[in-house]
């Protein structure tokens, strides 16, 4: 959990708004809700001197500095690069630097690297076209580029999260840890737009069985609080991110963060379903029509549940709760209402708004249990 600058700031991030977000996380409460690393993305790259050390441009005056900053509030602090020459926005890349760039995030006290393919797809191509016969030429550079890159930060001597982004090309599930990443993007760029949140979301089904403990399915960074979506919308696109075990990056401006995007983004009964001590993702249970289902199992034998309703009015939905294994009866929580809805038995029956989520957890039911108690006495004689 943490934050980047690239949802809100994009090309234009500073070193000046990369501390107001770190003092901003502590400052709203963020922190305390979990959101630990302050990651700046693309664009903090100048050039290399001579000796190919790559220095920060003149928005960064001193990353070491800015590390400590960032560490002496208790956080963590991440950095972005490529394995191409370039990265996406067209700045320094790590290609032929590697163990000397992760020598130097090392060196800044770094803790976390998000590694962007962007121009490395042109030497893909390169082997691709040089290698016409294998149809997996430009695939097996790239991975040997990422599994680089995991060697050099294993090298480095400082621990630190490595996170792929891809855009989920070639699967890194399957490979992702095994190059040493811990996180890998799954699609293309989010924005901040209900369409795009819905259909990176839903797209995840199928993939529950790859992520757990250090190695997670990463959907993209958040968009929350950058104004594009309703606050229906926004608790979707929260609760859809924590049913998918997501790691949460905010993406907004932490400086200027309304009560309600606060509300939504530290929220610590959402916020649980998302760091569950198991480490399940959740999978989709049901689809019909513009209502979608999902369930992710938490510890003490509980289940997170989300109805999502993506027409544009209010539906009904019911849920057998038998389905979800509790043909005993369960007892219900509304987790955004934080309102504890008591013992239900069978069928449940629930109205969500349009855009909108009902997000629940059920648990065993206390009153069947004593019921179940009960019936297993001793009959009087
Ligand atoms: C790609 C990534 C984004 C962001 C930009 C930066 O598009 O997917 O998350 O890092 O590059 O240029």
């Amino acid at each position: 959990m943490g934050w980047s600058s690239w949802n809100h700031f994009g090309e234009h991030v500073t070193d000046a708004d990369v501390r107001s977000a770190a003092a901003a996380l502590i400052r709203t409460g963020m922190k305390d809700a979990g959101y630990l690393y302050v990651n700046v993305d693309d664009t903090w790259q100048g050039t290399r001197d001579a000796r190919g050390v790559l220095h920060p441009n003149d928005r960064f005056p001193d990353m070491k500095a800015l590390a400590d900053y960032i560490h002496s509030k208790g956080l963590k602090f991440g950095i972005y690069s490529s394995p191409g020459a370039k990265t996406c926005a067209g700045y320094e890349g790590s290609f032929g630097h590697e163990e000397q760039d992760a020598r130097m995030y090392a060196a800044w006290g770094v803790d976390f690297l998000k590694y962007d393919l962007c121009s490395f797809e042109d030497n893909m191509r390169k082997a691709q076209s040089e290698h016409p016969q294998d149809p997996l030429a430009g695939v097996k550079l790239m991975i040997a580029a990422y599994q680089k890159m995991g060697d050099a930060l294993r090298s480095s001597g400082r621990p630190m999260v490595y996170s792929l982004c891809q855009y989920g090309i070639a699967d890194p599930w399957k490979w992702g840890a095994a190059v040493g990443a811990s996180m890998w993007r799954t699609t293309d760029d989010i924005d901040d737009s209900y369409g795009r949140i819905t259909m990176i979301g839903f797209s995840q089904a199928g993939l529950s069985k790859y992520a757990g403990p250090g190695h997670w399915n990463d959907p993209d960074m958040l968009e929350i609080g950058n104004g594009k979506m309703t606050e229906e919308e926004y608790k979707a696109h929260m609760s859809l991110w924590v049913l998918l075990a997501a790691p949460l990056i905010a993406g907004n401006n932490l400086s200027q963060m309304s009560e309600t995007d606060r509300r939504i983004l530290a929220n610590p009964e959402v916020i649980a379903i998302d760091q569950d001590s198991l480490g399940r993702q959740g999978e989709r249970l049901a689809q019909s029509g513009d209502l979608d289902v999902w369930t992710k199992p938490l510890n003490g034998d509980r289940v997170a549940i989300g109805f999502f309703n993506r027409s544009w009015e209010s539906r009904d939905a019911v849920l057998d709760l038998g389905d979800i294994g509790f043909s005993d009866g369960a007892d219900l929580r509304d987790v955004w209402e934080r309102r504890d809805l008591g013992h239900h038995q069978g069928a449940f029956a629930t109205t969500i708004p349009s855009h909108g989520v009902r997000l629940f957890v059920v648990s065993r039911s206390r009153a069947s249990v004593t019921d179940r108690g009960s019936d297993e006495r001793p009959k009087q004689k």
